[in-house]
């Protein structure tokens, strides 16, 4: 199975990807969680890419185009990959076509998490994850049971430097103009699939598994 989750921020491509790693047994690759990751451990690549991000706007592709290539390259993406947050702009997405292409694989479909972007400010600045297994949640939709305290692990819960509300405007608006292009894209390829993002996350999650059974 190779797929690509594409939403803006905070349709829940997150939440979903980690159900669908544990259903199907494929890994989740998220161009954001390899950046935050190496803005934390500040590499050089991490330093380059800080600004943008804290900007809400996006890395530049030479960047993010190398990191992915090298994930991609590594065993555990034998048996299937979810793509999360990438491609995000037709430049990548044609990239991704030839890496695909080179590797005799090539993608299953895009599956849109579709969301009114003006229903995404609370979830965002709501939202709180787990610095040690990533679970999300979220402060006024589904809070943990303890404050600032994983369900899941007991880990402790952060909220994004990019979840404010200036920087989720920027990010709204880079999705609009860069990213949304790629709906037609993949329409053109007979590759979209189409989930209302607004319902629960179970029923989404339920929604996802059927849809995308015939690729696993
Ligand atoms: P990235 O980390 O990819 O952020 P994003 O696309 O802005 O998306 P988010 O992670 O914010 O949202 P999500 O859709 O994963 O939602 P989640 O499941 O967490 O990218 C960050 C930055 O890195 C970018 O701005 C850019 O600078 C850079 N970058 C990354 N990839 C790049 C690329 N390819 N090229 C260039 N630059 C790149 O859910 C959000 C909240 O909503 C949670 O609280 C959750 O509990 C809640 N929620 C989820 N589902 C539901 C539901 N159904 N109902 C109610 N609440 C829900
Ligand atoms: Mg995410």
């Amino acid at each position: 199975m190779r797929i690509v989750l594409l939403g803006a921020p905070g349709s829940g491509k997150g939440t979903q990807a980690r159900q669908l790693v544990e259903h199907f047994g494929v890994v989740q690759i998220s161009t954001g969680d390899l950046l935050r990751q190496a803005v934390a451990d500040n590499t050089e690549l991490g330093q380059k890419a800080k600004k943008a991000m804290d900007n809400g706007e996006l890395v530049s592709d030479d960047i993010v185009l190398s990191m992915i290539k090298d994930r991609l390259q590594q065993p555990d993406t034998d048996n299937g990959v979810i793509l999360d947050g990438f491609p995000r702009n037709l430049a990548q997405a044609k990239a991704l076509e030839e890496l695909m292409a080179d590797i005799k694989c090539p993608l299953d479909a895009a599956v849109l998490l579709d969301v009114p972007l003006d229903s995404l400010m609370q979830r965002l600045t709501g939202r709180l994850t787990c610095q040690d297994c990533g679970a999300v949640f979220n402060k006024y939709t589904n809070p943990p049971r303890k404050d600032g305290i994983c369900d899941e692990c007991g880990g402790k819960l952060i909220q994004r430097g990019d979840d404010n509300e200036t920087t989720v405007r920027q990010r709204l608006e880079t999705f609009t103009e860069q990213t949304e292009p790629l709906i037609d894209f993949y329409k053109k390829q007979n590759k979209l699939i189409s989930i209302d993002g607004t319902q629960d996350i179970d029923t989404i999650s339920a929604e996802f598994k059927d849809v995308l059974k015939r690729f696993g």
